[in-house]
């Protein structure tokens, strides 16, 4: 298909009766993505294997129920105000503190309630230099799930020429406010969870994890991965080390200190899928990225092409600031203040062994 941008189809109707629609963006080189109004959610993102075979490499949503599902698990979505974990609900900013509800065990997870998942974000589409796109906004209320501020978030998505799923965020508030924006996308660059990622292999270039307790807050330590399950700076499959793994339910579900400056573009991670070829870079301006291998699927969603979303079948690598980061003096600073403008990009490249 021609390179491009256009809108496919009404994918739905949310439980609230709005309309969500699904739009398309095509680089004209074997990348292509659906994305929808709700959330960001990106439905299919096609890329080619190393016969020139352009498939999906995404869990992928059968309708609109399945999103409002139990079980859902921000599948490559837009999460925001705060994505990750802030302990107990609880912040002080500028001396005030602040209670949110909590939605994760006891902390308050991905935004809350209802987070950036789950809202209807304005849809544009844009021709830039480098590819087509798609520009959502959101004006996120003051108050909302008690977090301070009005925020105006901006969230483009280009396919590049050169094959890139490029994501910048922009975000602006007219209050102090924390804030963490990543998306949530769950890779199978295999058969798009029809298997396991167990065989993937992942190479990250973190020198060092923040460790935490065994609700994934972090102690605010910063640990060497070296001799750890965490050692990624040598290539290895998923599969590997996960038996050693501790936590319940078992799997990857980690923050990585990304080396080298914030604010500079530089790659994270590396991962391969030797059945198909496919290789995917993670690039990001951002000082942290999380690990996790979809070890709250348990089968109970099913997707786009019939089968069920299984423990272990995608992994994502969600790119942010790290978890806790408002109660954690020595992480950077994830507070946004009205004289200034949150910026951050993430590049999944794809490409093949070929
Ligand atoms: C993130 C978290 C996980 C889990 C998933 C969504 O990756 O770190 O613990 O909450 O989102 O299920």
């Amino acid at each position: 298909m021609a390179a491009g941008v256009r809108k496919l189809d009404v994918f739905g109707t949310t439980p609230g009766g709005k309309q969500v629609d699904r739009w398309e963006i095509d680089n004209g080189a074997g990348l292509r993505a659906q994305v929808l109004n709700l959330g960001g959610i990106v439905t299919r993102l096609n890329t080619p294997d190393r016969n020139g075979l352009s498939e999906n490499v995404l869990l992928s949503p059968r309708d609109v129920g399945t999103i409002f599902s139990p079980g859902w698990g921000y599948l490559n979505s837009i999460v925001g105000r705060f994505a990750n974990r802030i302990a107990y609900g609880k912040f002080s900013l500028d001396g005030v503190t602040y209670s949110l509800a909590t939605n994760g065990g006891s902390h308050t997870l991905h935004g809350g309630r209802v987070g950036y998942d789950r809202r209807i974000w304005d849809v544009t589409p844009v021709q830039a230099d480098d590819g087509p796109a798609l520009r959502l906004s959101l004006v996120d209320p003051d108050g909302t799930e008690n977090f301070p501020g009005t925020v105006n978030v901006t969230v483009t998505y280009t396919l590049t020429k050169e094959g890139a799923w490029r994501i910048d965020y922009e975000a602006t508030s007219d209050r102090a406010t924390p804030i963490n924006l990543t998306q949530h996308a769950y890779f199978n660059l295999k058969d798009a969870g029809r298997s396991s990622v167990l065989d993937h292999v992942v190479h990250l270039d973190a020198t060092h994890y923040t460790p935490g307790d065994a609700t994934l807050i972090p102690t605010g330590e910063r640990e060497p991965v070296a001799g750890t399950v965490f050692d990624f700076t040598t290539p290895k499959t998923i599969r590997r080390d996960l038996s050693k793994l501790t936590n319940t339910p078992q799997g990857f579900d980690n923050n990585f200190v990304v080396p080298g400056e914030p604010g500079t573009l530089r790659q994270c991670a590396r991962v391969t899928e030797p059945t198909t070829g496919r290789v995917m870079t993670v690039w990001t301006t951002e000082p942290g990225v999380q690990l996790y291998t979809g070890n709250f699927l348990n089968g109970t969603v099913i997707g786009a092409d019939g089968f069920a979303f299984a423990q272990h079948s995608a992994l994502c690598l969600e790119t942010q600031h790290f978890p806790d980061s408002p109660n954690q003096p020595r992480f950077p600073s994830s507070i946004l203040r009205p004289d200034q403008t949150y910026r951050q990009r993430t590049e999944y490249r794809f490409g093949t062994d070929r």
